[in-house]
């Protein structure tokens, strides 16, 4: 497996790797989640690379940027048992060796549900993600379905700048007892993890109501939104295919969703 921090060590990479190549975009901390969209990129490709970088352009003022868990030996280990060709492990001035002045723009998809709480969040994980599509070339990337508004601007800015790649949604992974793996869980103390349940009890009800009314009983959960919404335009809808929540547990802000298969 290479490591490359530098992009002229990527390009090199790069142009060794045969056939299908396959990205996985992370920003490390990685878990079962993540080694299950490595998984998923081994699969269906011949290549894989995964990116490694904690991504500035995509943290509001006051969000957890500094300490967001950076855990670089444990994740080189888990794309290594994954099976990834190439891990690439930029810093920012890296990716980004100026000021970022032109950034790709999530539209009326960056404004609202998460859009809306963190005002700019989509708009840098597209230019991120745009780069790091350039940088890495693939065929096919894996995201997960976890970050389901994240995966739609996604598709959305693949389908409407006519970029070359394959997006592929691979289903969230849980813990045993329902809640979401997320790096952001290693916040949570044990009694906030047991309140964070609420979020996966509230979807598992698959009624908006009867969702909201669980959280009565969690007053250490502060919900944000718990809405059904078409889930490619994230336009709420009483017939839409998914069903999203976002709650603040202690200082921990978790996201979770679950698609209507039936709708
Ligand atoms: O989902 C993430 O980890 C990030 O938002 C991504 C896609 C790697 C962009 O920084």
């Amino acid at each position: 497996m290479i490591v490359a921090a530098a992009r002229e060590e990527l390009e090199s990479a790069r142009k060794a790797l045969p056939g299908r190549v396959a990205v996985v975009m992370t920003m490390g901390a990685l878990h079962e989640g993540h080694a299950e969209l490595i998984h998923q990129a081994r699969a269906q490709a011949d290549s894989v690379i995964v990116t490694i970088f904690v991504n500035p352009l995509q943290f509001g003022a006051g969000e957890d940027l500094d300490r967001y868990p950076r855990t670089l030996d444990a994740d080189l280990a888990i794309c290594e048992a994954g099976g990834a060709e190439v891990v690439f492990t930029p810093t920012p001035d890296v990716v980004y060796p100026r000021e970022a002045l032109v950034r790709v723009s999530a539209g009326s998809l960056g404004n609202v549900f998460e859009g809306a709480s963190r005002p700019g969040h989509f708009d840098g994980v597209l230019t991120v993600v745009l780069k790091l599509l350039h940088l890495t070339r693939p065929d096919i990337a894996f995201f997960g379905q976890k970050d389901a508004q994240q995966l739609a601007a996604i598709r959305r800015m693949v389908s409407d700048l006519d970029v070359p790649v394959t997006v592929v949604a691979v289903p969230t992974v849980r813990d045993p007892d329902g809640l979401a793996l997320s790096s952001r869980n290693r916040y949570l103390t044990a009694e906030e993890r047991r309140a964070a349940l609420v979020l996966s009890r509230a979807l598992a009800t698959q009624d908006v109501s009867a969702g909201r009314a669980l959280f009565d009983a969690e007053p250490g959960v502060h919900l944000d939104y718990l809405e059904r919404l078409d889930s490619a335009t994230f336009e709420a809808a009483r017939d839409g295919d998914l069903i999203v929540v976002a709650a603040t547990v202690g200082s921990t802000r978790l996201i979770d969703n679950l698609p209507l298969k039936d709708s």
